[in-house]
């Protein structure tokens, strides 16, 4: 049996879709209930949904096999665990955002809000910039109208938070995307089976 960690929400529905053409589905998990664990013995798979920021301590721990995680969360907090499969899906940008007119005064300390202060620290050092990082949990737009802080480092999908916070990109840092992740240990001891379901789930990602 694997486990196999599902981000909850969008990204999870539309990844578990892909794991059903793959030939992984479970009819339990498309009940409408609110039960989290969902287990289908005769394709061999056991699905559990948390949060997407909780899929890496899920997986990293062991409690999970497998799971679906964002490219954001890996570079952010870069977990022990193996990246088997770019999922092709969940894309979207890091990137520098902040008002239009936005000029950069290096001769002052430059404010960055974000939920990724690891990321925005590296991209900052590599240019040389010393920057003070404000870590924030979400609506992170608001910091630059508010004055919290000058510009923003955050995930750019289709822009439109961005316009209607009157924002723009100023500068792009890496493409994201999600995904396929596995513990370790269980790839070393199950091998055979996860290499055949990312063998599988890249051929459906080939066909869209
Ligand atoms: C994310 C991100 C942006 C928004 C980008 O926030 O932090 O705010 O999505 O998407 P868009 O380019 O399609 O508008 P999320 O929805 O996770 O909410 P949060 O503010 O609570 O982090």
């Amino acid at each position: 049996m694997l486990n196999i960690a599902l981000p909850k929400g969008r990204l999870g529905e539309r990844v578990y879709t892909m794991l059903k053409q793959a030939g992984y589905g479970c009819p339990e998990i498309e009940k409408p209930d609110r039960r989290l664990v969902f287990e289908n013995p005769e394709v061999g798979v056991r699905y559990f949904w948390v949060k997407p920021h909780d899929v890496t301590i899920y997986v990293e721990r062991g409690a999970a096999d497998l799971g679906i995680a964002g490219k954001d969360i890996l570079l952010e907090h870069s977990p022990d665990l193996y990246e088997l499969l770019d999922l092709k899906t969940g894309i979207c940008r890091m990137c520098v955002a902040g008002p239009g007119d936005f000029q950069d005064d290096r001769g002052k300390l430059l404010r960055v809000a974000t939920k990724f202060p690891h990321i925005a620290g590296e991209y900052y050092a590599g240019k040389s910039r010393d920057v003070e990082l404000i870590k924030l949990n979400g609506s992170i737009e608001l910091a630059p109208i508010l004055g919290l802080s000058d510009v923003i480092v955050d995930i750019v999908e289709t822009g439109r938070t961005l316009v209607e916070n009157g924002l723009t990109v100023l500068e792009e840092i890496c493409p994201i995307s999600a995904r396929l992740v596995a513990n370790p240990a269980a790839y070393r001891f199950q091998r055979a089976e996860i290499d055949l379901l990312a063998e599988r789930l890249g051929r459906e990602i080939q066909d869209i």
